[in-house]
């Protein structure tokens, strides 16, 4: 249990860090200086959710250098109030302000939207895979996600994930998923959705 708590915190500041310079987030919370403490608040969140929802948190080593969020989604995929309020999303609009709140909103209605309509059929959802910055471009990030994919063709289970960088797309088509749509998001921001079917 300790341990578990040691690696969320230390797994929450590498989100933070990771996605600081992400094209959605930076439209979500424009303040430089106050970006990565945030989203390492939401990230230790989305731990808390992953967890409590049966999903998977994978780490690279102790430290750690990458850490990947899977989330087992049995159906077309739904938002779950009563999941985010457990998880202490609840205190969102306090920590991250109305504005960001408002522009998650925004950015969290096609991303929704495109998962549903995309992926209809039980899957694995990578929710977030992150290299620590000073570690990126070596390939950890590369083997994690291979873990992950892994696993669910073990599973006979199919996988989705999103993102909002470009540079993201070839490094998931290179491991075997497929760009299936795109949503435009505000700020000239474009979300892609990748999939790779069940096996
Ligand atoms: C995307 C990420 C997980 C890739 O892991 P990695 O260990 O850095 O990548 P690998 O060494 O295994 O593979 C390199 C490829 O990753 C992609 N990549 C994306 N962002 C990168 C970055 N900041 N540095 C290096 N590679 C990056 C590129 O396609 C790169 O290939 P290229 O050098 O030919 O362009 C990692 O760079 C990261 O954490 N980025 C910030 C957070 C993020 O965007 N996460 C994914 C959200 S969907």
């Amino acid at each position: 249990m300790e341990l578990v708590a040691h690696l969320d915190v230390a797994a929450a500041s590498l989100l933070g860090r990771a996605f600081a310079r992400d094209p959605a987030f930076v439209w979500v919370l424009p303040d430089e200086a106050t970006r990565a403490a945030k989203l390492t608040w939401l990230a230790s969140r989305l731990l808390r959710l992953v967890r409590q929802s049966g999903g998977r948190v994978d780490s690279s080593d102790a430290a750690p250098s990458a850490v990947a969020l899977w989330l087992p989604i049995d159906g077309p995929f739904e938002e779950s109030l009563w999941r985010y309020l457990r998880a202490g999303l609840w205190a969102a609009p306090l920590v991250l302000g109305a504005r960001a709140i408002q522009r998650l909103r925004v950015v969290e209605g096609p991303t929704t939207e495109l998962h549903r309509t995309l992926a209809p059929t039980p899957h694995d959802y990578l929710l977030q895979l992150a290299v620590d910055p000073s570690r990126q471009g070596g390939g950890v990030g590369s083997a994690l996600l291979h873990e992950g994919l892994a696993r669910a063709a073990a599973g006979g289970r199919g996988v989705w994930l999103e993102t909002t960088n470009p540079r993201n797309v070839p490094f998931y088509e290179r491991a075997g998923l497929t760009a299936r749509g795109t949503r435009n998001l505000p700020g000239g921001v474009t979300l892609v959705g990748l999939s790779r079917p069940a096996p």
